[in-house]
């Protein structure tokens, strides 16, 4: 196997971004981080004045913004109309606004559209991560991964990361955003049928690391 293709999809807080940087560091490859796309365009939007309820306005200004992401796993950026997103993205207010953003379908399609375009591109091969990447970002991925974790431990490490917030607070806002990315209509948050599911509840980061490289790596040896 020549390049490889790994999608990584799951809901927030199961050691996703980490799990998918560091898979993608250790065997060489690129890595994308697919929610950071709709976060930008959803910083675009509050950005512009554009009220994220109004699905038509969403929908009319979504070929504005021009998002530029940089696929290095040392170092991933995101870029939208040339400024750096990079800290503007994790805000509470994007947060809170991104899954109404990414419900809409045209903004779907360009930004499919968009991931498409870096995968068919990227040298090697690629890591994608996100929650439609398996089912229909990239349905011909060489791999796909399905991460789940307990909703007290997703709800544990994202208040960990944010340093200091409420653990029962974050719980709620990771609860109602899935529910939210998992009912949409246009391709929601969905394990695929031919995806591992593995359970990081109880296991270190280094131990799903592990388990995915290895993964990649049975791939690559039933491929020659
Ligand atoms: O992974 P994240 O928390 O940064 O993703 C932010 C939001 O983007 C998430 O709530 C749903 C949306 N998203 C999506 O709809 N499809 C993807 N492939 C990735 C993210």
């Amino acid at each position: 196997m020549e390049t490889v293709i790994v999608a990584i999809d799951g809901p927030s807080g199961t050691g996703k971004s980490s799990t998918s940087k560091a898979v993608a560091a250790k065997l060489g490859l690129s890595y994308l981080d697919t929610g950071a796309q709709y976060r930008a365009i959803t910083w675009w939007m509050i950005s512009n004045g554009v009220d994220v309820d109004d699905a038509d306005a969403v929908a009319n200004a979504a070929a504005k913004p021009v998002i530029v992401s940089g696929t290095d796993p040392a170092r991933p950026t995101i870029t939208v109309d040339g400024a750096d997103a990079g800290g503007p993205i994790r805000t509470e207010e994007v947060t809170s606004k991104v899954s109404a953003v990414s419900a809409v379908p045209e903004v779907r399609a360009l930004i499919t559209e968009l991931q498409r375009t870096i995968a068919k591109n990227a040298e090697g091969g690629i890591v994608v991560e996100g929650r439609d990447i398996g089912t229909t970002v990239l349905p011909d991925a060489d791999l796909k991964i399905f991460l789940t974790a307990s909703p007290e431990a997703r709800a544990a490490r994202r208040s960990g990361e944010l340093k200091g917030v409420d653990v029962a607070a974050t719980q709620q806002a990771l609860i109602k955003r899935d529910a939210a990315d998992s009912s949409r209509k246009t391709s929601p948050l969905a394990k695929a049928d031919d995806a591992v599911e593995v359970d990081t509840t109880d296991l270190t980061l280094d131990q799903v690391i592990e388990c995915v490289v290895t993964l990649v790596e049975e791939k690559r040896t039933a491929a020659k």
